[in-house]
């Protein structure tokens, strides 16, 4: 795969257009500082009269006065749902306090909805409208560095169930996507770092020189540095939408972007969604899965400890949960890769380039015996 062989980028200073090329349902996703609040952001989506934005209390208060108001040129009736704040409450009720909010304001086929906030908000929005009335349109406003470089692109939508994550869902593209970097301004540090991490993957599986870039620009991006952000942003999105556009539905190529996700449900179904963020899973997940693509003899282990080194310095954690190898093979098997009982994983089999493989459960012990805390 060639990372920005599908991807179109027209770029200004304040404001890049990176294109989801996947014909009629082709989109783009809007990267700039203060996209936000402005009207033209929106402009040119369907029209409708009735918007409902989904949102949390913590982003509400940062950042729902500026979309109501930018919407409020687009929609005669702009209404919100505001839900409880967490990977915890990514679940059935969460989402049916969506669909509550719809029944009772008349929402109709035509009504837009806007996911204001994280991973969290963006996934059961969308799932929200990808099952309302059988589908309706969303537009994706990401808040945090995690959902502006993955979780707001390529159109997995859905809600964890008790016994794994994401397990119900759905795939639906939003009709756009508007990535307003000020608003990463006010993430906390934590949740700067948790973004990392799939920054960092996009390096290992599908682009080498960029993995050598964030190794230079860590420190500024962990700074907040708007100029690294940016381009940590852009790059991250170019290569999702070339993927995303090769392989919509995950029937091959996309699963590379859940290099380190296998170890990293794991560890987040293990520990009880909330416990360790989504990225710090992912970002150990990402170490644990490097070492088993030594130790199936497809990497140099050098490269798999460069990768560990990197997450490291992002400031994410390392050592994961000790959980016992035989919970960790039993949650690994409910993973949506697994084929007849056989966990498979994400394994880099060079420097920028990724695959999907078995593995011995054997090993998989020995990698998991080598990493725990
Ligand atoms: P999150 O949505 O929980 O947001 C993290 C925290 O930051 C929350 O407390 C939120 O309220 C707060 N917040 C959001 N924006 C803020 C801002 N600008 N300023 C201050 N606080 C802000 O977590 P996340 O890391 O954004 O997303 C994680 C979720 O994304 C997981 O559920 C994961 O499974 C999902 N995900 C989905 C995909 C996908 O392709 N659909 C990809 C990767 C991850
Ligand atoms: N975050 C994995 C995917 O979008 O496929």
């Amino acid at each position: 795969m060639t990372a920005s062989a599908s991807a179109s980028a027209s770029a200004s200073p304040s404001h890049v257009k990176v294109h989801i090329p996947l014909g009629p349902s082709g989109y783009d996703i809007h990267i700039g500082s203060g996209l936000l609040g402005q009207a033209s952001s929106y402009a040119g989506l369907p029209p409708s009269a009735a918007a409902l934005i989904v949102t949390n209390p913590t982003v509400a208060a940062l950042y729902l006065p500026p979309l109501r108001e930018a919407l409020a040129a687009h929609h005669r009736e702009v209404h919100v749902v505001e839900l409880p704040d967490g990977e915890a409450f990514k679940d059935a009720a969460s989402l049916n306090l969506i669909f509550d909010a719809l029944l009772r304001h008349g929402c109709d086929r035509r009504t837009l909805l806007y996911a204001l906030g994280g991973g969290v908000v963006g996934d059961i929005a969308g799932f929200a409208a990808a099952t309302y009335m059988r589908g309706i349109s969303f537009v994706q406003v990401p808040t945090t560095l995690l959902a502006q470089v993955d979780s707001s692109v390529g159109g997995k939508t859905g809600i964890n169930h008790p016994l794994g994550k994401n397990m119900i869902g759905a795939f639906h593209q939003p009709l756009r996507v508007v990535a307003d970097l000020a608003t990463l301004a006010t993430l906390a540090p934590r949740e700067v770092t948790a973004g990392l991490a799939e920054v960092i993957k996009y390096g290992p599986i599908a682009d080498a020189a960029f993995l050598d870039w964030i190794d230079a620009r860590l420190s500024d991006l962990r700074a907040g540095d708007l100029a690294a952000l940016a381009h940590a942003v852009q790059r991250s999105c170019e290569i999702k939408a070339a993927v995303v556009a090769e392989d919509e539905r995950e029937s091959g190529l996309r699963a590379i972007l859940n290099f380190g996700h296998t170890f990293g449900h794991a560890i987040e179904a293990g520990l009880g969604f909330g416990a360790w963020l989504h990225g710090e899973a992912v970002g150990c997940g990402m170490v644990m899965a490097a070492d088993l693509s030594a130790r199936l003899g497809l990497i140099d282990p050098a490269y798999a400890a460069r990768i560990a080194q990197i997450v490291q310095r992002a400031g994410l954690p390392v050592k994961a949960p000790a959980l016992g190898a035989d919970r960790y093979l039993e949650l690994m098997r409910l993973d949506k890769k697994s084929q007849a009982g056989q966990i498979r994983f994400v394994v880099i089999t060079e420097p920028g380039r990724a695959a999907v493989r078995e593995a011995p459960d054997a090993l998989v012990r020995d990698v998991i015996a080598a990493h725990c805390a």
